[in-house]
């Protein structure tokens, strides 16, 4: 674990910019246009109360975002809303007069929609979220895959009406081919990373992120004192940090970032005090995390707001999965995904370990939040590692919620 409170960088206020986006007003904003969306429901926050008494912690919450918008992940609230918002940056330049949420179905726009082009590369849960958002939009999706993405995920994005190109190499290979295909085509490019020029559109993902912020802490009863977020680019872990530093000032609860071992960027920059390129090793199982390139505007979040890295191997991701979907009796069952508990991965292995818990404060007072990222977006994987199928999870999940409601009746 490197622990950031070494580095002069460390510390610093975030740019008014950042602030202002990520922060409880950027988060109100983007709540709003969820609202507007047909299946919208909040997502369930569950109280893993036998697992916080196993590690002498207060509360252990999961916010779990299997099941948003029907998509199976929280990248159903980024790229989606991006995608609506750019439709209506576009909608007032071509009308001349400002173009509000109440707008989003009138002919004229929908008609604007319609001559655009929105391309993203993806592992697979941002591609979705990108088609999710010009399907309600009516503008057209493309989406670039890498040949690491599973065909059943690839298969998901196609469903949604997204054309699919595939692309040899990793991810950041089909980052520059969106890139190139683009500029080719005027087509507009929706990524969930950021490099220098380019910030708009993430500061607009990562700002659909927020809301799944504001709705967790409405469910509990008391602010965390850490949240263990797993990164890829760090879009997330840096919406959490920016939120969280906004929210609560110096009272915010300690963030730490937690990365796949071989595919560690964000670790990586950390340790040198300024982003780096990880070199690609071989795949881990935690196949959304695995990038190698830190997006520019959440390495300047969270250089400043995140209070540690660390990083966690392909079996302890797949403990977590199990010790999740089959809880001590009492704790509800989580279906999460490889890397929906990397988050949980993270948490165990620095309550585990005396140093990490005294140095983060793990103690009698701590109440933990955690994102579980993912579902089960491919149900084989998921057997593959718990031996169970996600429904027979979930339908422990049920009957652990009825025996929590008998026992409070
Ligand atoms: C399930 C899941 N968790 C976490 C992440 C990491 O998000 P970010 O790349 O914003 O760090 C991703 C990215 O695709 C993801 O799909």
């Amino acid at each position: 674990m490197y622990i950031s409170n070494d580095l002069d960088v460390y510390k610093q206020p975030l740019s008014p910019a950042d602030a202002k986006a990520l922060g409880p007003a950027g988060a109100d904003a983007a709540a709003a246009f969820l609202e507007t969306r047909s299946h919208h429901a909040e997502t369930p926050l569950h109280r893993l109360k036998r697992l916080a008494m196993a590690h002498c912690v207060d509360e252990v919450y999961v916010k779990d975002e299997g099941r948003r918008l029907g998509l199976g992940s929280f990248k159903a609230l980024g790229g989606a809303y991006a995608v609506v918002r750019l439709v209506m940056d576009q909608a007032e330049r071509q009308l001349g007069r400002p173009v509000g949420l109440s707008d989003l179905a009138a002919t004229e726009v929908r008609n604007i929609a319609a001559g655009m082009t929105v391309v993203c590369a993806t592992d697979g849960n941002h591609g979705k979220s990108v088609a999710l958002g010009a399907r309600q939009m009516g503008a057209r999706a493309v989406v670039l895959l890498h040949e690491g993405v599973s065909d059943a995920r690839v298969q998901a994005i196609a469903d949604l009406g997204a054309r699919i190109v595939r692309v040899a190499g990793n991810y950041d290979d089909s980052v520059s081919e969106a890139n190139r295909l683009a500029d080719e085509r005027g087509w507009v490019v929706v990524s969930d990373t950021s490099w220098p020029g380019y910030e708009y559109i993430p500061t607009l993902v990562m700002q659909g992120y927020t809301i799944l912020l504001r709705e967790a802490l409405r469910q509990m009863p008391q602010a965390p004192t850490h949240v263990f977020v797993q990164a890829g680019v760090g879009g997330i872990a840096a919406a959490v940090a920016a939120y969280m530093l906004e929210r609560y000032g110096n009272a915010r609860p300690a963030v730490v970032v937690v990365e796949p071992q071989g595919a560690a960027c964000l670790f990586e920059s950390a340790q040198k005090g300024r982003a780096v390129k990880a070199v690609a090793s071989a795949p881990t199982i935690m196949s959304m995390l695995e990038c190698y390139e830190p997006s520019m505007i959440a390495w300047r979040i969270l250089s400043r707001a995140a209070d540690g890295f660390m990083t966690v191997a392909d079996e302890e991701a797949a403990q977590a999965m199990n010790l999740l979907a089959r809880p001590a009796d009492g704790d509800v069952p989580v279906v999460a995904g490889e890397s929906g508990a990397a988050g949980m991965a993270g948490f165990i292995q620095a309550v585990g370990d005396e140093g990490l818990r005294r140095r983060l404060g793990l103690d009698a007072g701590a109440r933990i939040l955690i994102i579980n990222t993912e579902g089960a977006t491919d149900p084989g994987r998921f057997r593959e590692l718990v031996g169970l199928s996600p429904e027979a999870v979930r339908d422990g999940n049920r009957n652990a919620h009825a025996r929590e409601e008998e026992h409070n009746e």
